[in-house]
């Protein structure tokens, strides 16, 4: 890597030899940064991968708001680990199954999108037992070790009765294949599985809070800058950090699209560097409060 580009990934620093547009695209459809949080989470739900099978398997709830990045650590673990081919018993193995809660949980809804997920799509009167079998018979025939289930919350969309009959199916399928379950939501999904005090309890709770003023959110902004292809490195003061965090409330989501739009200005208006005064100029394109003023 040149020296001039140090402040950059090798990843960002390659994209300065292309276009304007191309750098901006790429900006806008940037896909994953590491920051430590996320790093943790992974971790630990590797460490699901290395357990023993047994009868009570360990399971991760990971709870944070809208917007905290949720769906993108549940898509890293699963591409993380992705199915394998055997060629000496010509199977394949998925160790992880991601899916996402039904919008209204039921036990006929849960298995027709297990099944579909699973590529056994069944025949819309097929009855909830053989619905069931076969999702048995496919997961332990591909030697699934992980059932990710994302938008847990949805569980609480469902009659109190229809609450209690997920969440036993989720008990009995972990019990059954003998692997581990994890779940993301929002924190109300704390509530959905609590129903469930049997399995509530085999849980670990992995929390995705809001950004404050601290060390990790330097090293997010930090880890996205470096990941940002300008030309020019930038540092950023307190103040503006403070700026940031002030204007996205924390939430990961809107840290990323204020930095990204950011740089897109600096790549057009040729500063090619992020300044205080940039971040402090900067407003969300549509402003609630004006809108409503
Ligand atoms: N690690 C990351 N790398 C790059 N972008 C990220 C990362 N985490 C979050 N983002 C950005 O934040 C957006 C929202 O993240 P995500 O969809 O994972 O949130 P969520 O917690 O699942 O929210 P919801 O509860 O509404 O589903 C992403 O579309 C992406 O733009
Ligand atoms: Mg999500």
């Amino acid at each position: 890597m040149d020296d001039e580009n140090s402040h950059l990934t090798a990843g960002a620093a390659a994209l300065l030899a292309e276009s304007d547009e191309r750098r901006i695209r790429a900006i806008r459809s940037r896909r994953w940064v590491l920051y430590p949080r996320a790093k943790q989470a992974l971790d630990r739900l590797s460490l699901l991968l290395d357990h023993p099978r047994g009868t009570r398997m360990p399971s991760v709830a990971v709870y944070g708001d809208s917007g905290m990045g949720k769906t993108m650590i549940m898509k890293r673990f699963r591409d993380d680990h992705p199915p394998s081919f055997n060629s000496v018993t010509g199977t394949l193995r998925t160790p992880v199954l991601a899916m996402e809660m039904t919008s209204r949980p039921g036990e006929r809804r849960f298995y027709a999108e297990l099944l579909t997920l699973l590529g056994a799509p069944q025949r819309p009167r097929a009855d909830i037992a053989q619905m069931e079998q076969a999702a048995l018979r496919i997961m332990e025939a591909i030697g699934v070790q992980v059932l990710v289930i994302d938008e847990v919350h949805n569980i609480l969309a469902g009659s109190y009765r229809e609450q209690r009959i997920v969440l036993n199916t989720l008990r009995f399928l972990s019990n059954r294949l003998q692997i581990s379950l994890v779940c993301f939501g929002v924190n109300d999904a704390r509530e959905a599985i609590g129903g469930d005090v049997q399995l509530a309890r085999r849980f670990e709770q992995f929390t995705l809070t809001r950004w404050s003023a601290n060390e990790q959110f330097e090293t997010l902004v930090a880890s996205i800058l470096r990941n940002t292809p300008l030309r020019r490195p930038s540092v950023l003061t307190p103040k503006s950090l403070r700026r940031i965090l002030q204007i996205t409330e924390g939430v990961t989501a809107s840290i990323f699209h204020m930095i990204n739009s950011l740089a897109v200005e600096a790549i057009e208006n040729g500063h090619e560097q992020f300044t205080d005064e940039a971040v402090e100029k900067w407003h969300p394109e549509f402003d609630v409060e004006a809108a409503f003023a």
